[in-house]
């Protein structure tokens, strides 16, 4: 049996958990949105088309903010086309995904939807094919009161009262040569300036999200993110990150090893910002916007035969199994890890596309992702405390590999402390200890497992539970220590909380 320890101080305390790196994404792209959130024909529709069982299943998980319309599909975008009256909206190319858009569904029902699912939404403005003075429209249309062209024609099409939206992402990956509009980080980066500036002008109470690099491993990563900077450093408050892992030589230890990079992309991108603001002398700190992160490419092959021109297709539909479920529960550990930074974050996306949530027309389920998502979601909220792990290692392609990734989060209102660990060993478990005698009157609520014996299990529509989550773990307090037993490949949450 393998052994851990973990070292906390209650005064130790990383950062504030800014809830908002519980956020998620929906683009317009497969069945994101149609058929996806939006199906008027489906008997699980609401009076506006919306489906109930989907905004129940996304409820459950708690996510505060969800970023829309992109991702890539925002780079040709005009979201003129999705306003007012249904049967005047045009049908249009999307040239990001070789699609038909057909703007029965836009940027006022999605506010409408938002309100729907408790959530508030991340708005993204085109800075493809489109620019400074588009972007100034959208703001006004949606955070000015009345009395102006953009903001009576929002009041024309039914919505009196502003939508006020706090925060917005200046474009998408404009640093991929896939993206329309595809731009040298100078360019960008001073774009993003000037659209930032005259967006600020519009409403000064918002706040903006630059691109960063699409992944870690893009040549121009590093420098992209210093140059963006040194242009648009005083108008912006976030930088982006994106990134995805595939277990693509099907190698579990490898696939379950890439939060060590997650880590170490997060740590450079910190370093960079904060070099730039030396050179600077900025007052203003620029943080983090982990916006797009996930696992994805189950799908990658099959969406190769998805015909041109399609509506609303089955793409990005990876169907998730449970050492994926692993390594998002791993993924999230590590963005709470760095929460002094990293006060956005975006699950990639929410329903059906790369998506914890999958839809039919008989139903909705639940993916094996959703269930780390859904208890760190709900249970990883407050503060979280400088973790120091003790843990046997492997050798992996991004050095040693941690066989436990683990946090701690404390919320004093409640009086609860929240232990999330994963063992990453395929055939050992592990004790894990932990002294706690500073929480003294705290006893062990909850511990939840989520543990497969095969690592390819599969949730489906027809079987829909194979995958799910249990309260059988093994655990106890004793003279203060926590200890823990976790099996091998698991997931676990320790919930604590003071004796009443
Ligand atoms: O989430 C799917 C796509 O991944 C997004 O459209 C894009 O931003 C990223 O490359």
């Amino acid at each position: 049996m393998k052994k851990a320890r973990i070292i906390v101080d209650r005064n130790f305390i990383l950062g504030d958990v800014d809830n908002r790196i519980y956020g998620s994404f929906i683009e317009h792209l497969g069945r994101a949105v149609y058929e996806g959130i939006y199906q008027p024909e489906s008997p699980f529709a609401d009076e506006q088309g919306m489906r109930k069982d989907v905004i129940k299943l996304i409820q459950e998980l708690n996510v505060p903010v969800v970023r829309y319309p992109g991702g890539n599909f925002v780079s040709g975008y005009h979201w003129e086309d999705g306003v007012g009256e249904k049967d005047k909206r045009p049908s249009r190319v999307d040239l990001a995904w070789a699609t038909i858009e057909t703007n029965q569904f836009g940027l006022n029902e999605f506010m409408d939807w938002t309100k729907k699912a408790n959530t508030e939404a991340m708005m993204a403005v085109n800075l493809g094919t489109r620019g400074v003075e588009d972007a100034k429209n959208i703001v006004e249309y949606c955070n000015v009161p009345g009395g102006t062209y953009y903001s009576d024609l929002r009041k024309q099409h039914g919505y009196e009262a502003p939508h006020d939206i706090k925060l917005w992402c200046l474009g998408n990956e404009m640093d991929g040569p896939w993206q329309m509009g595809h731009k040298t980080a100078q360019e960008y980066g001073r774009i993003a300036a000037e659209a930032g500036r005259i967006m600020k002008m519009v409403d000064p109470s918002i706040e903006l999200v630059a691109c960063g690099s699409s992944a870690y491993g893009m040549k121009t990563f590093g420098y992209w993110e210093d140059q963006v900077l040194e242009e648009c450093y005083d108008q912006v408050d976030y930088l982006s990150l994106h990134q995805y892992y595939g277990n693509r030589d099907d190698n579990t230890p490898e696939f379950l090893a890439n939060s060590v990079e997650m880590d170490q992309f997060i740590d450079t991108v910190v370093s960079i910002c904060d070099s730039v603001r030396a050179r600077k002398k900025a007052k203003k700190r620029i943080n983090l916007s982990f916006d797009e992160w996930n696992v994805w490419y189950h799908s990658n092959n099959q969406d190769k035969k998805i015909p041109r021109w399609s509506k609303a297709p089955h793409q990005l539909e990876d169907v998730y199994n449970f050492e994926d479920a692993l390594l998002v529960a791993s993924m999230m550990i590590t963005l709470l890890r760095h929460a002094d930074r990293v006060k956005v974050a975006c699950l990639a996306q929410l329903v059906n596309v790369i998506a914890p949530i999958m839809t039919s027309d008989t139903g909705a389920w639940k993916q094996t992702i959703y269930y780390p998502f859904e208890m760190i979601s709900n249970y990883g909220r407050g503060k979280v405390l400088h973790t120091l792990v003790q843990s046997p290692v492997y050798e992996s392609r991004h050095g040693d590999a941690p066989y436990l990734d683990s946090v701690l989060t404390m919320d004093e209102e409640a009086e609860t402390l929240t232990l999330f660990a994963v063992n990453k060993s395929l055939d050992e478990s592990m004790e894990l200890t932990c002294d706690l005698r500073q929480f003294a009157g705290y006893e062990i609520r909850k511990h939840v497992v989520l543990r497969h014996e095969d690592v390819k299990a599969v949730n489906t529509e027809e079987n829909p539970n194979e995958v799910s989550p249990s309260c059988n773990g093994v655990s106890s307090i004793e003279n203060g220590v926590l200890t823990a037993q976790l099996q091998d490949k698991s997931f676990h949450m320790i919930q604590l909380a003071k004796k009443k």
